[in-house]
């Protein structure tokens, strides 16, 4: 069965405000989407991947690809306004004999074999699967217009999600081209919108998103360490 990996990597970075995007910024001397792309092209379950950026990088993506050469990268197109916009170019440049597609964040560098394979085991069982850790803090919600609890939401149910997350083809076009208008930080989510069942598959929380400039001095500390 053959796996397309989406690697949405058309965001900026405001919240980590650096001078350039962030999936380019340097974590122990290379870009954190080339360690990100090491990790996915390592799999043996992942048989291509499509990079999807912004304008203006485009070259610099193009040149680091061929420099770290990496081969599995097949497709590198160009993104939207909206991370939901990137993953739906990406998905318009699917082959036509994949299978399951499986998308994964550009600034999530510590993605291992072991989750890879598990989420993507997973949806080929069940459809669609994807990767979460239980949340360590507690969540409240809150109205922000008042800066006043709402509710305090129970922490045994709940779960930080991440990526991969992992569909069969047919299942995430349809999400996609039936909700076409709205903008998710997710991707399960569309098809949880369209009543279809998500598996969760336990992550690691080494899996972290870089987003604000603290979580690159987490990552610099976990790089050091962290085995595929
Ligand atoms: N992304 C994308 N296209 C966009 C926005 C985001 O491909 N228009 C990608 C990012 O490059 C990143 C992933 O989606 O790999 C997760 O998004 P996030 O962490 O929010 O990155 P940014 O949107 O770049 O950061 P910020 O929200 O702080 O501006
Ligand atoms: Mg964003």
């Amino acid at each position: 069965m053959k796996v397309t990996a989406i690697v949405p990597s058309a965001g900026l970075g405001e919240r980590l405000n650096k001078k350039i995007a962030k999936p380019l910024v340097l974590l122990n001397r290379k870009p954190i989407v080339i360690h990100t792309l090491e990790n996915l092209s390592k799999s043996k379950l992942i048989n291509e991947i499509i990079l999807v950026v912004s304008r203006n990088y485009i070259d610099a993506f193009r040149k680091n690809i061929k420099h770290f050469g990496l081969k599995k990268v097949k497709n590198i197109i160009l993104g939207g306004v909206t991370r939901s916009q990137s993953v739906a170019n990406g998905l318009k440049a699917i082959s036509e004999d994949t299978d399951f597609v499986l998308i994964h964040d550009a600034v999530r560098p510590f993605i291992s074999q072991k989750s890879i394979s598990e989420v993507v085991k997973s949806a080929k069982k069940f459809g669609a699967a994807i990767l979460a850790v239980p949340a360590k803090a507690t969540i409240k919600k809150v109205d922000l217009n008042k800066s006043e609890v709402v509710e305090t939401l129970n922490r045994d149910v709940l779960c930080e999600v991440m990526t991969p997350q992992v569909f069969r083809k047919d299942l995430i076009l349809s999400g996609y081209n039936r909700l076409r208008k709205f903008s998710f930080t997710d991707d399960a989510v569309l098809l949880e919108r369209l009543g279809y069942r998500v598996k969760v598959v336990m992550g690691s929380y080494t899996n972290i998103k870089i987003t604000t400039p603290e979580d690159l001095i987490v990552a610099e500390g976990i790089v050091k360490n962290f085995k595929t």
